[in-house]
């Protein structure tokens, strides 16, 4: 690990919203009186009805119960379009940028935009979509998207996005969970100048689901797709003759505005439920503070808005604070490794926030890709979703940003809703690898893994856990909130537990050291290893089998799976190619593993559990470290395990 420090360039402190001094005594000041703080900092957004009440929380297992501004009433589309229009109609809000350098890139102005989300909410009206109704959205990076997002926010229905990367059959699960009455999809998505079929796969997906599901279609290339009439719609043709008006509806502050389903260490994934009124706030002020967006700034989140950072990063906390947000189609590589880069020169990007699996990617590339373009309008870097190492922060300091930007890299979940430990960057001296210091109102604690005591020496390591709410946390489960109280409230009492490991250094910086539970991050997506593993025995020739994460260079961790076969089939390379193709049809490609092993046996106690621990020592060939194998059934299976290894 690097010891380098970064200090807060002065020129930059001297024009940014929040400076060291700024930083320390709001911190304070919203730990010390979290009502009064966020009692004014609820004010930057517009409310119908104003909250009279700030904060009702409670972390007690058996009453978790997260309330932030509960008597208020807003809109959140309203905040994010009709508060701007009379004094920034004309700004652009978003800036689409297609697959293909080449097509025309789109600039979307307030008013634009506001036309556009009450055309397609009046179409989700005239489809009988009502408040409170679920609308699940799988569209690849293309305005519809954020329309679609807004649209359901106007009118109060609840979307739940599922990433275009996503199969057929996790579709159908999350339309299922949820309950939805529509689902938005688009013909087919070009990424990197291929084409999904999403059309074809949401047919699929709606083969096992309530036959009452309609199906809105953006015709976004033309492609011939199948129509089932009666259920397909052209959302499109009826945005044109819908009505360019309609009026924002009324929310209260505590209704979800949308569920998103992400993987947790046990069973299916969850649908991370998150509110109206506190997670705008929170999303807006995130958004301001840590990228110091100033009026009038080009801002650019490369993620999908399948993920939680696109939520936050891309639509709500930019439009809520009105600024210019650029949405990117494409991949970083097509049609060359400079697209990032020719993309932020194109548009005068000035904040640029992206994941440690571009940089290593990009990074390899050479570095004549970056330096081809003008980056001169950079003011400050970002990253996002896993641990950078050193080597990938320092390329991105030197090459991207001339080692004269900020770096701020920051550390929160899909459901802290919001930027939680993040250096600020006219405040927070940088250093590599750390996300450094908590934002307003967020009390980090380490904790004995064991006993759950509190931590209180400054240097110290141990499981990270947040003890009081901050208003952009998710606030349920859907559909199961003891599932809620369960995995985040059960393992250490009085505390929300983020599932991480963690280092505080004697600064008090925090150092994220990754997962401590079952849970893999395979370039910024985040995965249960349960899940693969039930996909894996899915297919018939499989018996058993144990996935765990083990590094890799460009993807941060890969997926490694120990395949044990039914009795009489034989282990060939073309059944791995079968087990890689099958696992990508059951949950999508990002869940493809890397390696197979063959395992004749998997190392059990005598009660049956695999004990994992010794599986993913394997996979980082590591196993030397084995630690205590004698409460095994068969320790003889270590030793076929370690000889028939895949990563040497
Ligand atoms: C997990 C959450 C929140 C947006 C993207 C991921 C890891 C996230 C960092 C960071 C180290 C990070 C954690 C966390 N993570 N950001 N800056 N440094 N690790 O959201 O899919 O909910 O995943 O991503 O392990 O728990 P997510």
């Amino acid at each position: 690990m690097s010891d380098a420090v970064y200090p807060v360039p002065a020129d930059f402190a001297a024009k940014a919203h929040i400076n060291a001094e700024k930083y320390q005594e709001m911190y304070a000041a919203s730990v010390n009186d979290p009502e009064a703080f966020w009692g004014e900092h609820g004010k930057r957004i517009d409310w119908i009805e104003p909250f009279t009440k700030v904060k009702d929380t409670n972390f007690k297992l058996g009453e978790v119960s997260i309330k932030w501004f509960e008597d208020g009433v807003l809109n959140v589309a309203a905040n994010c379009i009709d508060r701007h229009l009379p004094t920034r109609g004309n700004q652009t809000a978003i800036i689409w940028e297609p697959d293909d350098p080449n097509d025309p890139a789109l600039h979307i102005t307030y008013n634009e935009l506001s036309e556009k989300v009450n055309r397609f909410a009046n179409v989700l009206l005239s489809q009988g979509v009502m408040r409170g109704d679920r609308v699940v959205i799988y569209l690849p990076m293309i305005p519809e998207a954020a329309y679609a997002m807004l649209a359901c926010a106007r009118i109060g229905a609840i979307h739940s996005i599922v990433f275009a990367g996503f199969s057929p059959d996790a579709l159908a699960n999350r339309i299922n969970d949820s309950e939805a009455k529509l689902l938005i999809t688009a013909d087919t998505a070009p990424r990197g100048g291929r084409r999904t079929a999403l059309k074809s796969n949401a047919d699929q997906a709606l083969l096992h689901c309530s036959d009452k599901v309609r199906c809105l279609v953006v015709k976004h290339t033309g492609d011939q797709t199948t129509w089932v009439d009666g259920r397909d719609v052209d959302v499109k043709a009826l945005m044109e003759t819908a009505s360019p008006d309609c009026p924002p509806r009324p929310m209260n502050a505590e209704d979800p505005l949308f569920i998103l389903y992400t993987s947790g260490s046990t069973g299916k994934p969850k649908g991370v439920v998150h509110s109206s009124g506190g997670y705008l706030v929170y999303a807006a002020m995130t958004h301001q503070y840590t990228f110091d967006y100033h009026e009038g700034d080009v801002y650019w989140c490369t993620a999908d808005v399948g993920w939680v950072t696109g939520h936050s990063y891309i639509v709500y906390g930019p439009l809520a604070n009105g600024g210019t947000t650029v949405m990117f189609e494409g991949v970083p590589t097509y049609p060359d490794a400079g697209r990032f880069w020719a993309v932020c020169e194109k548009h005068n990007v000035n904040q640029f926030y992206t994941a440690p699996t571009a940089i290593r990617a990009l990074m390899g590339q050479g570095n004549e890709f970056v330096e081809k373009y003008d980056l001169s309008d950079l003011k400050l870097l970002g990253t996002v979703g896993e641990p950078i190492n050193p080597e990938a922060w320092n390329w991105y300091n030197d090459v991207v940003g001339k080692g004269s930007r900020p770096i701020v890299d920051t550390w929160w979940q899909t459901e802290t809703g919001g930027h939680m430990l993040t250096p600020l960057p006219g405040a927070t001296a940088l250093k590599p690898g750390s996300a450094t210091k908590p934002f307003f109102g967020v009390q980090p604690v380490l904790l004995e893994p064991q006993t759950g005591e509190e931590i209180h020496d400054t240097a110290a390591e141990g499981v990270l856990a947040i003890k009081d709410s901050w208003p952009g946390q998710m606030r349920s489960v859907w559909g199961d909130h003891e599932r809620f109280e369960k995995t985040y409230f059960a393992d250490y009492h009085g505390y929300y537990f983020s599932g991480d490991g963690c280092r505080r250094d004697a600064d008090g910086d925090y150092w994220i050291t990754g997962r401590v539970d079952d849970v893999i991050n395979v370039s910024g997506h985040r995965m249960g290893t349960a899940e693969v593993e039930s996909a894996l025995v899915a297919h018939a020739k499989v018996a058993e089998a144990a996935v765990v994460g083990y590094p890799h260079d460009i993807k941060g961790q890969g997926i490694y799976c120990y395949v044990t076969l039914m009795n009489g089939e034989e282990p060939s390379e073309e059944l791995r190619k079968e087990l890689r193709t099958w696992v990508r049809t059951e949950i999508g490609p990002i869940a493809a593993p890397d390696l197979i092993q063959w395992a004749p046996g998997l190392p059990k106690t005598r009660s049956g559990k695999i004990m994992r621990r010794i599986l993913r020592k394997i996979a980082e060939d590591d196993f030397g470290a084995l630690g205590d194998t004698s409460t095994l059934a068969d320790p003889s299976v270590v030793d076929d395990l370690i000889e028939n290894r895949m990563n040497r």
